[in-house]
């Protein structure tokens, strides 16, 4: 106290220091800068009513000064206030904080003012929020508060001024605040407003099933501490208390409504989902395909895709499900058609033109792709679809395409610009007279999982742009390796559904260093052993990501085509509930995941991150199966049972390796094993109308018979004892999957129609 007593009547006394200006540092090569004083400062809390923080000045309109040092950047805020920053990527927060000079004569008068309290606070994905720094500030203290603190692996940055006995004259300078982030990072940090991050709720609200198709919602609040209960249900659906989801079966068509009551600190709040039932979702399991971009970026042209669409053919890669074939960017003319603004293709590339080239795709089955992007340009410079949005999605629905990836490089980085661009796409797709799938690509910067079914899109990615590496080093704000996808996939699993899936970007499996775009900025050699792309495929399976591969297809060799056909594996992606595996147990070395099935089988998988072999024990009573009960495992890379086991079961997996198991009750019924009914093949019939299916000896057991196409849409449904069940099926010629499940065992027979 005598301290500041002297400190302030030298103030007095003194005549004024010679000022010293520091200005921030320029960004470099390696490093870019993004001030705070650049961002959108109105989205902040400031605590003078009828005022804002200010940006570049303070409060009272004054240079921003501490001690006699006037810094040109910075943000001025008035207790009591909040400023929220998503990091996307970046690793250092800087700046020098105090209370302003000008109020100083206001702190010597009134020991109440010019003093406030800061709290510096970093908050993660899954919420959990650490404070860093705090302490108090005076217009008095001697001089300012040097802060340097290191952002990296935080997704946002919280900055909060508490007022002390009262708020007058809290001017706090935040000054020359700036961050370091990656310098080819996608985004830069960037201001968002606290109704952002204020949801109780960290889960889907807008979901989707298809009617008589089993249903899961896993609902999550954003503290641990909220009680959670769910209210007006419709019919069909019931309330897990113990697992903290909405399970069952909606039988008929319709939008229901159902609140999630969260109760926490004493007070209760309420929000709504919205279900939609329907037989038309545009995704009901993640989509499969081919794109171009890792293996030719821009080198496109009709050639190379005409050749990889009869690869596709002829590896029968679309009947395992790999259906869409994807241009990626670059497939552009120059121009836009003079007077029109109708997009065109680039004749040198596609001399036939885009009908000519989707028709050939659409005659050998499968269905096409095409890129553009949220901005006048798109990622690689070609003219984007921003204002463009009704004229694009017209063109290409005439050129015939069913898949639309649209990108976000040019474009604003704040959210609220993000939604309005994606809507509008969404919404000139709605319009456009043919079903187009639309693919968000903003990279998971603005969390498109919260909003990005509300555009329209039914598949976003999640992550930065997938590198043909296992680890790709720090998550930067532009490029990934398999692991670092992984680490982000794992933070958002509650979001998944039908015709909602997180996107982990396309797997590298087949491109042992060979891709473009993929072996960039990789420090070291780019590829991965076979077990690294083993794992990495089994964990897109898990996570219900698309299925999307991106490597020359025209010779495939066999240890590949091994994995990209494991049907098994295929199996758990394309599961119609839509569940994205959760993390169950996560240590350095090890993960184990955990996502259900439709029929009440789980998938277990063991992911070794470790550099040598470990043995691992899957320990049952963290996993949603009974104590004391046989459960049957499959190793769905091996394609055998492996045995039954209670209570636990202990794998090896070497470095790098994911073991995935299916795991189902071992007894099916009185006297029935999964084994015996196993051993007895389903044979299935299909008739110009109708399709029988023969299980033998199955006499007398109450089965579940759902036949689907290979985009997992039900197309035909009923309930049965009997051992052969036929039932009606009036369906266009292809593939398609009968799925029967007896007393919670299931297995699924492919079979063809009309060919
Ligand atoms: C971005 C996307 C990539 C690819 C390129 C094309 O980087 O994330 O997947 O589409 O643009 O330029």
């Amino acid at each position: 106290m005598l301290k500041k007593l002297l400190f302030a009547l030298s103030m007095l006394a003194m005549p004024a220091l010679a000022q010293v200006t520091v200005t921030p540092p320029e960004s470099n090569e390696d490093t870019d800068i993004a001030l705070l004083g650049d961002m959108e400062v109105e989205k902040t809390i400031c605590g003078w009513s009828g005022h804002q923080n200010t940006a570049n000045k303070t409060i009272d309109n004054n240079p921003i000064t501490l001690r006699d040092t006037v810094y040109t950047s910075g943000v001025c805020t008035h207790a009591t206030s909040q400023i929220i920053v998503k990091l996307n990527g970046a690793t250092r927060f800087v700046c020098r904080l105090g209370i302003d000079d000008e109020v100083i004569n206001k702190a010597q008068n009134d020991s109440r003012e010019g003093r406030a309290g800061y709290k510096i606070m970093l908050r993660g994905e899954d919420n959990n929020t650490v404070v860093v720094a705090e302490g108090n500030i005076s217009a008095l203290d001697e001089s300012s508060v040097p802060i340097d603190i290191n952002t990296n692996g935080w997704k946002y940055l919280i900055l909060e001024n508490e007022a002390g006995d009262h708020n007058w004259s809290d001017h706090v300078d935040w000054a020359n605040a700036y961050f370091e982030y990656y310098a080819r990072a996608a985004t830069a940090p960037y201001i968002v407003s606290t109704e952002e991050i204020a949801s109780k709720l960290a889960c889907a609200t807008t979901m989707f099933s298809q009617p008589g198709v089993r249903y899961m919602h896993k609902i999550k609040a954003t503290s641990a501490d909220a009680v959670l209960a769910v209210e007006n249900l419709p019919a069909g659906l019931s309330w897990n208390a113990k697992r903290k989801l909405v399970e069952g079966i909606v039988t008929e068509e319709g939008v229901y409504n159902y609140d999630i009551v969260v109760a926490l600190d004493g007070e209760e709040s309420r929000e709504s989902v919205k279900l939609t039932v329907s037989s038309k979702l545009q995704q009901p399991v993640p989509f499969m395909g081919w794109l171009s971009w890792n293996v030719y970026q821009a080198n496109i042209n009709e050639a190379n895709i005409k050749a990889t669409a009869d690869a596709m053919v002829r590896y029968k890669l679309n009947d395992y499900g790999y259906t869409y074939l994807c241009l990626d960017d670059n497939w552009h003319a120059d121009a836009r058609e003079d007077g029109t603004n109708k997009p065109l293709s680039d004749d040198a590339k596609f001399p036939k033109g885009m009908n000519e080239l989707t028709d050939y795709i659409h005659s050998l089955g499968l269905k096409a792709g095409i890129y553009s992007d949220a901005a006048d340009l798109t990622c690689n410079n070609e003219f984007g679809s921003y204002g463009y949005e009704e004229i694009d999605a017209k063109q290409y629905a005439e050129w015939g395409f069913d898949l639309l990836k649209y990108d976000y490089c040019h474009a604003p980085s704040d959210v609220e610009a993000a939604q309005k661009r994606y809507k509008a796409m969404g919404d000139a797709l709605k319009n456009c007279g043919r079903d187009i799938l639309f693919y968000m690509c903003e990279w998971g910067q603005r969390d498109p999982w919260k909003w990005g079914a509300e555009t329209g899109a039914t598949c976003w990615r999640a992550t930065y742009d997938s590198r043909d590496t296992w680890d790709g080093g720090v998550y930067n704000g532009s490029h990934c390796g398999a692991i670092q996808a992984i680490d982000v996939m794992k933070h958002i699993s509650v979001y998944s559904g039908p015709n909602r899936f997180n996107d982990a970007d396309m797997m590298c499996v087949g491109l042992y260093g060979k891709g473009i775009p993929s072996s960039e900025f990789i420090n070291g050699k780019p590829g991965m052993t076979v077990t690294e792309y083993k794992s990495q495929f089994a964990m897109w399976c898990m996570f219900a990501s698309p299925l999307t591969i991106s490597f020359d297809i025209t010779e495939i060799p066999q240890q590949d085509l091994d994995i990209i056909t494991n049907e098994e594996l295929i199996a758990i992606d394309q599961d119609r509930m839509g569940q994205q595996a959760d993390l169950i147990v996560s240590n350095a070395d090890y993960e184990i995941y955990c996502k259900d099935l439709e029929n009440g089988d789980i998938a277990v998988a063991v992911l070794n991150r470790s550099s040598a072999s470990r043995n691992v024990t899957i320990d049952f009573s963290k996993l949603p199966l009974e104590a004391d009960t046989e459960y049957q495992f499959r190793d769905l890379w091996a394609k055998e049972n492996v045995g039954t086991f209670k209570n636990e079961y202990t794998v090896t997996a070497a470095s790098h390796e994911t073991r995935v198991f299916r795991v189902s009750p071992a007894q099916v019924a009185d006297g029935i094993t999964a084994a015996t009914t196993d051993s007895k093949p389903i044979t299935v019939t299909p008739s110009a109308s109708s399709v029988s299916i023969n299980c033998l000896g199955s006499q007398g057991l109450s089965k579940r018979v759902l036949i689907s196409d290979l985009a997992g849409r039900v197309v035909a449904q009923t309930n049965s004892d009997a051992e052969i069940i036929t039932l009606p099926l009036n369906v266009a010629r292809g593939i398609y999957v009968a799925n029967v499940v007896t007393a919670g065992h299931a297995r699924s027979v492919k079979f063809e129609v009309g060919r």
